[in-house]
Order: structure tokens, then C-alpha cells, then sequence
């Protein structure tokens, strides 16, 4: 059944205030002084630091007048105990403002330690859509990837270690007051990060654009997002360099972030999440991995809306259904292979025997309420081996 939205359905959109543009980052110290910013805690990994990127922003704080703090020991998975040591820090330096620098990783521990800090209580308390009562402090933003958009999305998502789940946030209280998004940045990213990142911003993308709870303002970006993606993900892996193909790939980010903050996610989402929460393993190979799978499932469920990703993606859109089907997969898993994700689940650790209890943790993750299919726990298993 085609996923149809009523214009008079209503729907909000929310979004930060963002800068975009090569030298955004360094603007850091002036949004901060500017929010009031007494002592900043800065919130990165040990990646970010190597490759340069902390030292300048620590300079411009110190030139400002405003104390800071650097946390930085956060896995790439973060985890609930990082968040909850972050907060700590964060409330023994009487901070009152948090500088996320980096990938998903830092932006999503950054949005648990502002709400830990306001509200007192456990990360894992926050489970679910809106139930974060008391504001955070002040979050700026600064994403060193193109892909994940943390930097301007309602959601964080922190794995739960006990239990081995990913648990998803999605509150307006993690939307970043400032994302400063700096294309500039991404130019240390290796090329198989970039490639990675980007198919995580094209499953971001093609799942807003299907998601249940689309709009006509996400559409637009989501489908924006396709196009550039389309156009320069190779680009900016093959010439690391290309500030051009970074800036429109740092677009496209910005774009589907937009798309899939205010419209949700899907079904490749929902699993990717339960492979990491299980396994560890990185989020945008996960997706990579599964978007084609997932993509062939949900087709007959909504073949209007893949016809127009198709379109956007430089395909032919008015073919019959089933070979529409098949073209929209081969063009994403040869996209795929292109970027140099050529590996399978099975490669990368995940076992037969776990996929029920896998299928079982998907099933509950939030971003399965918007897939257009209705899934069921013995398709997800389905569609876990198929990716096997
Ligand atoms: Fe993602």
C-alpha cells in the first residue's frame, strides 16, 4: 500500500541554528561567549585530537577568557558509563556550556551529558520519544563527519552496555542550540570513514523520504540529499582532498539530517542499531551492509516514493515494478561496492545463531515504527541472513 501524506495532516520541523561553510569552526568561541559561556566542556574523541582539530578551538576559548575542560574518552559506539563519567566531569568543573567536536560518537555522548547534567538522573532513564523534562545546558556542535548529522537531529543514541541494545533518545531537548558545520573538517576522514559516513547519510535519506511520518518539507531534503550524494560521495573518497566534493557531501548530510530529525528512520536503522548495541560493530558499515536488503523488502510497500529515489538517482523511474525494484538495488549496491564497502555481516562477525536475538532487539528499536512495511521478527531475520 503506497504511504500517502495529507497536506493538511499536521506535521512541526525542527531544526538548530546552523552554520554552514569552510570556516564555520572556528566561530566556536564567539557562539559560546555569545551563550554565555563561563566554562566549556569539551566533548571529543582521541581521533579528533590527533588529527588536529581540538588545539585551535582550545586556543580560541583561552584568547575568549572561558575556561574549559576536554573529555575525550569516548568509544565509537559511546557508551552509557561514558556519558555518565562526562556528566560527572561536567558537573565537578561547574561547566555550563559543552563544545562537541567529531563524528556521531561525541555529538550523541555530548547530548547525554547535557541532559544527565540538568536532570540528575541516569542516561538510560531518558529511553524513548520525549521524555527528557529539564532543558540541557547549551550545546554547540561541530561534526567531523558527513554522514551522521548528530550536529542538527532530535536523536542520540547510546548503548546500553548491560544489555547490549543501542537505546534511542529523540527529544527536542538534544537538538543542538549551534551546529557550526565545516566542511573543511572532513577532509581527515581515510577514504572507507568517508565511504561509510556517506551511505549512512544516504540510508538517512532514502529513509526519510519512506518513512511513515514524511513530509513535504522533508521530502525536499531528503531527495536534495540523494542528488548530491549521487554526485559526490566517489569524489570525496577518491580525492580526499576535493573541498568541492566535501562541501556538497557535507551538504547532503546537512540535508538528510534535516529529513530523517523530523521524519524518522527505518527498518535499516532499527537493525544497524542492534548489530552495534550487540557486536560494536561501526553504524554507517552496518547500514551500507543492509540499506539493498531492506530496500528490495520495503519496495511494493511504497514503489512511488523508491521510483522518485530512483530519479534522483540518475535511474530511469517508469519501469515496471519488479524491474524497478531490481534497478533501484543494483544501482545502490553497485554504489555500494564503488565507495569500497565490499564486505558482508558474516565477514565482519555476526553469526546465524544470533540473528533472532538480533531480529527480537531491532523489532523494539523506535525507528521501526516508521518503516513503510510492516515487518515482522521472522522478515527482519530474513533480511539479517540476506545480509549474512
Ligand atoms: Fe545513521
Amino acid at each position: 500500500m503506497e504511504s500517502h501524506v495529507s497536506l493538511l495532516e499536521l506535521r512541526k520541523f525542527v531544526a538548530p541554528e546552523f552554520i554552514f561553510g569552510s570556516g564555520a569552526r572556528s566561530l566556536a568561541a564567539r557562539f559560546a561567549s555569545n551563550l554565555g559561556a563561563r566554562h566549556v566542556l569539551i566533548v571529543t574523541d582521541p581521533g579528533i585530537i590527533n588529527a588536529g582539530w581540538v588545539l585551535p578551538l582550545l586556543n580560541d576559548l583561552n584568547q575568549a577568557g572561558i575556561h574549559n575542560t576536554v573529555f575525550d574518552q569516548v568509544s565509537s559506539n559511546p557508551r552509557d558509563d561514558e556519558v555518565m563519567a562526562g556528566a560527572n566531569v561536567f558537573i565537578n568543573n561547574h561547566c555550563n556550556l559543552i563544545i562537541a567536536i567529531g563524528g556521531g560518537s561525541p555529538m550523541d555522548c555530548a547530548k547525554g551529558i547535557g541532559i544527565v547534567s540538568s536532570n540528575q538522573r541516569h542516561i538510560l532513564s531518558f529511553e524513548g520519544v520525549d521524555e527528557v523534562p529539564i532543558p540541557a545546558p547549551p550545546l554547540i556542535c561541530i561534526p567531523s563527519t558527513a554522514g551522521t548529522s548528530a550536529d542538527v537531529s532530535q536523536f542520540a543514541i547510546i548503548n546500553d552496555v548491560a544489555r547490549k541494545v543501542k537505546i534511542a533518545i529523540i527529544s527536542k531537548a538534544v537538538v543542538p542550540d549551534v551546529a557550526l558545520i565545516d566542511p573543511f573538517v572532513t577532509t581527515t576522514m581515510d577514504p572507507y570513514l568517508t565511504a561509510c559516513t556517506g551511505i549512512d547519510a544516504l540510508t538517512h535519506a532514502v529513509e526519510a523520504y519512506c518513512s511513515n511520518a514524511h513530509s513535504p518539507i522533508t521530502d525536499l531534503h531528503a531527495l536534495q540529499a540523494i542528488r548530491l550524494i549521487k554526485d559526490n560521495l566517489l569524489a570525496a573518497i577518491h580525492s580526499p582532498d576535493d573541498l568541492e566534493a566535501r562541501t556538497n557531501m557535507m551538504l547532503a548530510s546537512l540535508h538528510a539530517g534535516l529529513a530523517f530529525s523530523n521524519a524518522s528512520l527505518g527498518a535499516v536503522h532499527a537493525m544497524a542499531h542492534s548489530l552495534g548495541g550487540f557486536y560494536g560493530l561501526p553504524h554507517g558499515e552496518c547500514n551500507a551492509i543492509l540499506l539493498e536488503h531492506v530496500m528490495a523488502k520495503n519496495f511494493e510497500s511504497a514503489p512511488d516514493r523508491f521510483r522518485q529515489i530512483a530519479s534522483a538517482l540518475g535511474q530511469a523511474s517508469d519501469l515496471p515494478d519488479e524491474l524497478q525494484k531490481v534497478e533501484l538495488v543494483n544501482g545502490i549496491r553497485s554504489l555500494r561496492e564503488k565507495a569500497g564497502i565490499i564486505t558482508r555481516l558474516g565477514a565482519i562477525g555476526v553469526t546465524a545463531a544470533n540473528i533472532p536475538e538480533l531480529a527480537e532487539k531491532a523489532m523494539n528499536d523506535p525507528c521501526m515504527a516508521t518503516n513503510p512495511a510492516g515487518l515482522t521478527q521472522l522478515d527482519i531475520e530474513a533480511l539479517y541472513a540476506s545480509a549474512l
